[in-house]
This record gives structure tokens, C-alpha cells and sequence, in this order.
């Protein structure tokens, strides 16, 4: 699952996606993902409901400065808002209800970075606009990542 020639495009495609900003990961895990990807120049902040997991984080190089809040993915809520907010491989099934999943969702797009619609950022006007789940980009990943079987990411417009 964590061979090098699968991270590297997933963490090539979601610093780009990061942009300037910051990435939450949702089930953060030992970081095969969140360590590279801060090794990229992106902040990366996780949530993860497993100690267990989180101290072998901890143990690696760069793991101890990796911001982690323990708490269920599908609820916890952490400071500040991200460009982008993910998650890999199949840990989406670890919510097995509807409610659980609809929730992570709602709870992935109350993080997510609000953008004005270009018009207006020209100006530098306007309301922010409401995040959306799924922009272009968002479907080019879930493209790519659904033929990298059983990943999923999402991000704000
Ligand atoms: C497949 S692993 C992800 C591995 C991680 N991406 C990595 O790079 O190590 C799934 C992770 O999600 C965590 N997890 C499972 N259900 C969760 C939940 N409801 N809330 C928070 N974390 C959860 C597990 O503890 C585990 O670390």
C-alpha cells in the first residue's frame, strides 16, 4: 500500500491541490502520506482517533512536529481552515454508516478554505464564496485516485 511509486504521484498531486495553503488529513495514521507531503513545503495537520498510530508518527523523523488532534475524523473539528482536506486508500470504510460518511463530509467541507469567485478576487471584493466538494480538480482526482483504487480526497473550489 505504501510503496514509493504509489505515494509519490498522491503526494505530487496533493501539494499541488495544496497550492499555498495548508492539507488536513483525515486519519493521519503514521503519516506514509502527511511526512513526504510536509517534506513537500505543505503544512500538513492530522486528525486520528488511534493513539497506537499516532505515536508511531511520533517516532519518525518529522513526526513530532506534525499537528495531531485525536478524535473521530467524522466530528473533530481543529483551529483554522486548509486548501485541502484528504484522505487515502480505504479509510473512508471505516465509517461503515451513511450518517457517518455524510457527516466526514460536512465536516470536510467546514474546514476547507472559502474562495471568492475569480471576478471578485481580481477586485479584491466580494463575499467568499461557499466551498463546494467538487470542483474540476476534485474529479480529475477522484478519477486518478479511484484508478489508484479505493482512494478518495475532496478539496474547497
Ligand atoms: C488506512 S489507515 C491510514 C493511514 C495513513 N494515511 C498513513 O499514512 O499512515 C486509517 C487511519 O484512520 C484512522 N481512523 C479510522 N477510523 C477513524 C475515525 N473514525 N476517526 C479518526 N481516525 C480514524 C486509523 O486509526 C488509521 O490510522
Amino acid at each position: 500500500m505504501f510503496d514509493p511509486a504509489a505515494v509519490e504521484p498522491v503526494v505530487e498531486l496533493l501539494a499541488d491541490l495544496a497550492e499555498q495553503g495548508r492539507a488536513l488529513e483525515f486519519g493521519i495514521g503514521t503519516g506514509w502520506i502527511a511526512l513526504p507531503l510536509t517534506g513537500r513545503g505543505v503544512p500538513v495537520v492530522g486528525i486520528d482517533n488511534s493513539e497506537a498510530m499516532v505515536a508511531r508518527l511520533r517516532a519518525k523523523p518529522g513526526g513530532e512536529a506534525i499537528d495531531v488532534t485525536i478524535g473521530d475524523f467524522a466530528t473533530t473539528r481543529v483551529e483554522g481552515e486548509f486548501s485541502v482536506v484528504y484522505l487515502v486508500f480505504n479509510t473512508i470504510f471505516n465509517l461503515v454508516t451513511q450518517e457517518e460518511q455524510v457527516a466526514c463530509f460536512r465536516n470536510a467541507a467546514a474546514h476547507l478554505r472559502r474562495r471568492r469567485p475569480v471576478r471578485d478576487r481580481d477586485r479584491g471584493t466580494g463575499p467568499p464564496e461557499p466551498p463546494a466538494l467538487l470542483s474540476r480538480a476534485e474529479l480529475r482526482l477522484c478519477s486518478y485516485l479511484a484508478r489508484k483504487q479505493d482512494q478518495v480526497s475532496f478539496r474547497g473550489m
